[in-house]
Formats: C-alpha cells, structure tokens, sequence
C-alpha cells in the first residue's frame, strides 16, 4: 500500500484534475463570454474558505454516442455547504465548461442530493444555472433527472428559501426548476432562459429571433415577470443574493434576524412626499424609504407590473415585507401582472413568518377588453386569495385613495387584516366622487339649469359625505385616523403587539387558489 504522503498526493493530482472542470481551453470559451467559471462563481459568494464540496468524483455510466469513457469532470456540476455571513447554505453550480453543463443522470443527482440535504438541514438552496439542458445523448434518463429535481423543488416550496441564479443558457424543460424556486437572479447579457430555442423557432415558425430577445435577461425582468433581480455583472448578482438573504429567515420556523433599529434618514420626510390633490403622482418608494429603519428598501421585481412595489424592509430592526401601490404607473392600478406579482409576494411572506405592510393608493382594477381577455378576474382574484389565506401579521396604511374592489383587494379588514390605519385625507368609497356624482344625481345633473357647475357642485358633496376616511372609521373598518407623521410609530407597535398572532383555519389539504 502506497505511503500516506502517496495517498495525499494522488488525491490531490486527482483534485487538480476535477478543478479544471472541462479544460484550459473551454474555460477561455467561458470567459470571453464574459462569464466566471462555475468554481469562481460559488467561491465569490461565499464566505471565504466556508465552500466544502461533495461529489467531486462523481462519474456518469452513459454509453453510446461519444460518451464511453469520456471522463465529464465531476459530471458538469458542482455541489457543496458553505455559508453566507455566517449562515449555513446548500448550494449547486452547473459547469458549462464540462459539456455545457448538459444535465445526465449523475448529473442530476447531484443535484437532487445536496437538494435533499438542504431540506433536510432547513437551510437555503441556491442553484447556479449554467446548462444546455437535458443531456440529449443520456436521453430519458436525462429527462427523469429533471423530474427529481421538479419534485423536490415543490417539497421544499414553502420550507426552505429557494434561490435560482441564471448564469449562462438555462434551455428547455430547465427553466421550470428555476420557476419553481422564490426568487430567480439575473444578470444582463449573460442569463437566457427559454422553452424552445431561436433554431426551433425557425425550423417550425420560420422566424429569426436572436437568445438574447427571446429570453435574455431584460427580457424576464421587465415583460415576463419569470425572473426578479437584474444586475450588470455577476459580482453585481452576487452582492444582490447576499443583500437578499439578510432580510428573510433560514426556514419556515424561524423568523428573520433581527437588526440594530435606526430612523430613516431626513432627507424623506414624510409630510412632503404626497401630494394633497389626488391626481398627482408620487413614488410610492420615497413613502417607504421615509417610513423604514435608514430608509432603507429592498425592492423585488423592480422592473415588472411597476404599478405595484413589493420588497423587502425592516422596522424598528425586525424584517416587514411592503406591497405598496405605485401612483407613478397605470395611477397604481391593479391588473393581470400585478395581482401575480403581489399575490405571490404575500404567499412567499406568509410562508416564511415576514409581516406583510399594505400602503394603499388606488383607483381599483385596470378597466378595459385587454385585460378582461387576459383573465384579470382569475389573476385578481389571486390577491384576494393570497392576503385572505396569510397569517401572518397584516397591518395596511391607506395614503389616499381606496376605491372599489381595490379597497377590498388591498389587505382591507375584511380580508383579516389585524390593523388598518388611515391618513386624515384618505378617500375610501365605492368609486372616485366625479363617476360617483354622473352616476347617482344623474338626472339632477341633466335637468338643471347649469348642468356643469351641478355636476361641479354633487362632486364636491359627495367627497364631503363618503369619500373620507371617517365613515370607514365610524364603522371599525379603519381602526385609526392617524397623521402622516404618526405612520412608523403605528407600524412598530403593530407588529409589536401580532409578534405571537396566532388564527385558527379550517382544517383542510390545502386550497386551491386561483393559479
Ligand atoms: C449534450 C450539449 C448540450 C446538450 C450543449 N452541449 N448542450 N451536450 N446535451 N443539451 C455541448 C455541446 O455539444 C458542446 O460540446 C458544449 O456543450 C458547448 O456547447 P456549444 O453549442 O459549443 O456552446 P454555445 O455555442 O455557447 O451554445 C450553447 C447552447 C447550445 C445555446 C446552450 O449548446 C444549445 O443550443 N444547446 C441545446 C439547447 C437545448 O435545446 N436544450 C434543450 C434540450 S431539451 P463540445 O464537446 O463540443 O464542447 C431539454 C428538455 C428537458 O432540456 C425537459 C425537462 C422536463
């Protein structure tokens, strides 16, 4: 038997080896895409020295088409534990370097393993994707590869946070793995997700359409709504993650960390944020930022259905999570992308014990044929069904307007919300005073004199009888009417008071929410 230094150096040659993943000259490839390799990608987003890889030996059997005894190093995946500012995490990279990163059957079970021990840990999984696909030389053993991983996606849902990052093609059936993990990290240039590639289209639709216009990164973050962060360069995506995971907790029973409390800064100061005359527009972001523990927000999906802001915050040190109707866009309208984007945010809140803040501002839901035949009565419902369904604490502010089913929709009292607080110019009523007036003193309004300063006049009293925040308070549907100014301390003590809420629900399988 060879001596123990022997040992030491065959298995580091045999380390060296495995390292290169598919060689000095596809690495280059790599790189003059502007890419990192696999190795580099999960070193530089861990903490130093915390990666400890599994698997590094790991061989496929495959026959037939050019792969007996073709040696795939490590089977074109990495995987691994390391920590993230000290936090255990689970973690895969594809190496596109060792066949393009193609998923076979070794391949995939790497994946499903260390898929397996993060559930088992309760820690997060992150998934760098970097791949062509499924393997087509290892053929439905490739795509069983997949459904493994499909399965455990949807185990872990709700228990452990899942992180997709999109580094490279992510082609085929790949991409649902991503869709069905929390939130997916792209990076311009560099992410492509699609179903069928630009040569299918072609050949069944005659179409010329280039990767990066089919599915590139710009694309899934401002008109599918299939990926929720967009960054310049990957160290750009890897400060994002990292910033991400300091707001959410390891697992669905534990609450996030909490952090030192701080005011927001100055310079957004509450009071001058709003406009009084409700059809001018604000960022809804500065109305957190002045609200929020140093004004600092965290926003999800920034660039999709900006009609609506969702993200991340924390308030008096402890992590909330905002939905917030943005009077910038569509006048903070909700519709078809927005209800599925705050649906799924308040789910992914609900699930992982992150209080849910609601500022309303709206006219209600976006009228029109387009959206009727884009479904908005099945998307809609999705809010509806998502704020009425969490448990965890649900404290809404309502800023100005809440008109109709927008009223309901967004976190109202009816919907189980725990508080719900007004500021003094909040309009809360069937719908805006000007339909309102046409519609009910119709006819006062075409048979008198002036039919005009008539109109004029049943506008401006019906504001005064409904569309206040008072009739809504003298019926408990709004617990107080309180100054702008007054809005953090309300918050901070809501979700002081909700810290052990407990409700009792029907005892059932589970819904079946409007997907
Ligand atoms: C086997 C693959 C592969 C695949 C790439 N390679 N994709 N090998 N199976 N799916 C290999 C190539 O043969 C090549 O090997 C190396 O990876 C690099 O690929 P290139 O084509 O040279 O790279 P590039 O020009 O950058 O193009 C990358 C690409 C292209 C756009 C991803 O390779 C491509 O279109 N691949 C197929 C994508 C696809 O349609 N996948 C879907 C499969 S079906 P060598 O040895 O030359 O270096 C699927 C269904 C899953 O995934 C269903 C699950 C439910």
């Amino acid at each position: 038997m060879a001596s123990i230094t022997k040992q030491i150096k065959e298995l580091k040659k045999r380390k060296q080896e495995v390292s290169l993943g598919g060689g000095e000259k596809a690495i280059k490839k790599q790189q003059a895409m502007g890419k990192l390799t696999a190795r580099e990608r999960i070193l530089k987003l861990l903490d130093k020295n915390s990666f400890h890889e599994y698997d590094m030996f790991v061989k496929h059997d495959a026959r037939g088409f050019g792969l007996d005894n073709k040696d795939l190093h490590g089977d074109g995946v990495i995987i691994g534990t390391g920590s993230i500012s000290g936090h255990t995490i689970c973690i895969y990279a594809q190496d596109f370097t060792v066949a393009g990163g193609s998923l076979g059957f070794a391949h995939a079970r790497k994946i499903t393993k260390i898929m397996d021990h993060a559930l088992k840990l309760r820690v997060p999984l992150i998934g760098i994707n970097d791949s062509g696909g499924a393997r087509i030389q290892e053929g439905v053993n490739a795509l069983a590869g997949y459904g493994e991983i499909f399965f455990r996606n949807t185990l872990a849902s709700g228990v452990i946070p899942q992180i997709s990052v999109i580094l490279g093609p992510c082609a085929g059936g790949a991409v649902y793995s991503p869709a069905l993990t929390d939130f997916v990290f792209t990076v311009d240039k560099i992410s492509k997700m699609f179903i069928t590639g630009p040569e299918v289209i072609k050949t069944v639709l005659n179409e010329d359409i280039s990767m990066e216009e089919l599915g590139g990164a710009r694309v899934h973050c401002e008109t599918t709504g299939n990926a929720h962060f967009f960054a310049k360069s990957e160290d750009e995506c890897f400060e994002q993650i990292k910033e991400l995971v300091t707001y959410i907790p390891w697992n669905n029973s534990k609450k996030a960390e909490t952090t030192k409390s701080s005011l927001p800064l100055k310079k957004f100061n509450i009071n001058k944020i709003v406009p009084s005359d409700p059809r001018t527009s604000y960022d809804v972001r500065n109305l957190i930022k002045s609200i929020v523990d140093g004004s600092e927000f965290f926003e999800v999906q920034e660039m999709w259905a900006a009609n609506i802001v969702i993200g991340f915050s924390r308030l008096d040190g402890n992590t909330v999570g905002f939905v917030a109707n943005q009077p910038l866009v569509l006048a903070g309208v909700l519709d078809v992308d927005s209800s599925d984007k705050a649906g799924r945010f308040i789910r992914y809140c609900d699930a992982f014990n992150i209080p849910i803040i609601t500022l309303v501002d709206l006219p209600g839901y976006l009228p029109g044929v387009d959206q009727e035949h884009a479904g908005v009565i099945r998307h809609g419902a999705k809010i509806l069904y998502a704020y009425s369904e969490a448990t965890v604490p649900k404290i809404s502010v309502i800023i100005r307007k809440a008109y109709g089913g927008g009223y309901i929709a967004m976190n109202s009292r009816h919907l189980r919300a725990d508080f719900v607080f007004a500021w003094p110019g909040a309009e809360i009523a069937v719908m805006g005073p000007e339909g309102a007036a046409n519609i009910i003193f119709k006819k006062e309004i075409n048979e008198s004199e002036n039919p005009e300063e008539t109109r004029k006049q049943k506008v401006e009293e019906y504001k005064e009888l409904f569309a206040n925040p008072y009739v809504a308070a003298a019926k408990g549907h709004v617990d107080s009417v309180i100054e702008p100014k007054e809005t953090r301390n309300f918050l901070i003590h809501a979700i002081n008071v909700s810290s052990e809420k407990e409700v009792f629900i029907p005892r059932k399988k589970h819904g079946i929410p409007p997907f």
